[in-house]
Order: C-alpha cells, then sequence, then structure tokens
C-alpha cells in the first residue's frame, strides 16, 4: 500500500507540473499580451472617456487606437456661452483693460440684487460688509489687511476692476473659473454703486458715450 500511494503521488505531481507549464507556455496572445480570462472584465463594451481600452487590443490598427470617446478640442476651441477675454494678465492688460473696457450691463435694481448676492459668496469675506476690507478671515488674522478701501472717489476705473476679478491681483486670486463675464460686471457695479456712491446712472451714459464712439 505504501508502495502504491507513492506512486500515484508521483503521477499527480507530474501532472501538475505539465499543466502549470502548459498554462504557462500556451496561451501567449499576439503582442505577447497575457492570456484573459473573461475579458469583457478589463475590456469593458462601454465607452470610457478619453480611452476605449476596448479597441485598444489591436494597437497596430491605427483607425481603432485613434478613437478616443473624447478628443482634444481643436485649437480655439471655446466652451459654449464663454467669450474670450482679449487682455493679458499683465501691467500692460491691466492698463489696457482700464482705459478701455466699460461695463456692458445697464444698471437696474435686480442688477444690483444680484451683484450683492454674489458679492456675499465670493467677497465679503474679504472686502467686507462695508467694503473696507473688513471680511471675517481678515478680522481674524487669517489674511493680511487689504491695501484697498471701496469708497467715494476710489481712483481705479471699471475696466481695471473687471480685470482684477478676472485675474486677480496681489493676493487676490482669479475668479474667472467661479463667475462668468456678466457676473463680474454686476459685482463691479454693486462695489461701484453701494460703496463708492457712485450714481448707476452715470456709469449707463459713459457705456452709451463709448458705444457712439466705437460705431463712429
Ligand atoms: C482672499 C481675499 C479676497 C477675495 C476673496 C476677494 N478679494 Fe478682491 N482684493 C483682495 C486683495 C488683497 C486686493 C488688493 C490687490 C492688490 O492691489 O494687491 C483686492 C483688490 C480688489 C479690487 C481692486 C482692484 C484693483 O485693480 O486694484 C477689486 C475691485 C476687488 N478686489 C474686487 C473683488 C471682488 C468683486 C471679489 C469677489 C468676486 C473679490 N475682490 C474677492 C483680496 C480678495
Amino acid at each position: 500500500m505504501m508502495f502504491m500511494k507513492t506512486k500515484y503521488q508521483n503521477i499527480l505531481a507530474k501532472l501538475t507540473l505539465a499543466v502549470v507549464i502548459l498554462s504557462v507556455f500556451s496561451c501567449k496572445e499576439k503582442d505577447g499580451l497575457a492570456p484573459e480570462y473573461m475579458p469583457d472584465m478589463y475590456r469593458s463594451p462601454s465607452i470610457e472617456p478619453y480611452v476605449d481600452y476596448g479597441d485598444l487590443k489591436d494597437r497596430t490598427n491605427v483607425e481603432l487606437t485613434n478613437k478616443m470617446s473624447a478628443r482634444t478640442p481643436v485649437e480655439g476651441t471655446i466652451p459654449r456661452g464663454f467669450s474670450p477675454y482679449e487682455y493679458k494678465n499683465d501691467a500692460e492688460g491691466y492698463e489696457l483693460a482700464g482705459a478701455n473696457l466699460k461695463n456692458p450691463i445697464q444698471y437696474d435694481d435686480n442688477i444690483g440684487k444680484e451683484g450683492k448676492e454674489l458679492y456675499g459668496m465670493f467677497c465679503v469675506h474679504c472686502h467686507g460688509k462695508t467694503g473696507q476690507g473688513d471680511g471675517t478671515i481678515v478680522e481674524r488674522e487669517k489674511f493680511p489687511p487689504l491695501p484697498v478701501k471701496f469708497k467715494e472717489g476710489l481712483a481705479i476705473s471699471e475696466g481695471k476692476m473687471f480685470h482684477t476679478i478676472t485675474y486677480g491681483k496681489g493676493l487676490m486670486g482669479s475668479h474667472a473659473s467661479q463667475l462668468n463675464k456678466e457676473e463680474r460686471w454686476k459685482l463691479v457695479h454693486y462695489i461701484r454703486t453701494e460703496f463708492m456712491k457712485e450714481n448707476p446712472n452715470k456709469v449707463i451714459e459713459e457705456v452709451v458715450a463709448s458705444d457712439e464712439t466705437i460705431q463712429e
């Protein structure tokens, strides 16, 4: 009996070895890829953003490998509803924007309200409820005192303000990703009417005047 057992064990060991060797060497796929058990689990038939795993199996077929589900947009492509801002983020761009840009939005009470709401969401923690730089993070000394106070006669043109909200300035960051152009202009209106006590109708006159100059 002893003899029989070892004999069987011997055969079993040899068989196992053969199976192992077979499985290691037999099923190599093209391109040296390892064999895939249930390929659907690796190569999902669903469309993946930026890469189609399913098609990459045949790497030599350009038609397949070039089939990304989301491609890099053509140069110059802009998102829907976005309009480019032509002034550069440098000192010259700041001066040019200051000289040329006028608020394209007509002021009315609703614009004022919307501006106030936006200010409360994006600006008040630094610039403060009164616009004097008395925001909570400044008062709690988490942010250095602001070098700018919004008050009557402040000599910063609306174009410069828009430029600053767009790109940021000094320690203030850019708000272009959070606020679209219209919202940024509403904020300019709000700051100028609420804190700088400017007559919003004067702003409208300026816009009309600048439109006329463009048409001439
Ligand atoms: C993290 C704090 C912080 C937040 C938030 C912030 N600002 Fe400022 N802001 C500053 C600082 C600091 C300056 C001064 C920049 C400088 O001149 O160095 C400044 C300057 C300005 C100026 C003067 C621009 C100029 O050309 O000199 C305007 C206008 C302004 N901010 C508007 C806004 C508006 C509108 C928001 C909200 C969308 C906002 N800020 C949010 C910190 C902030």
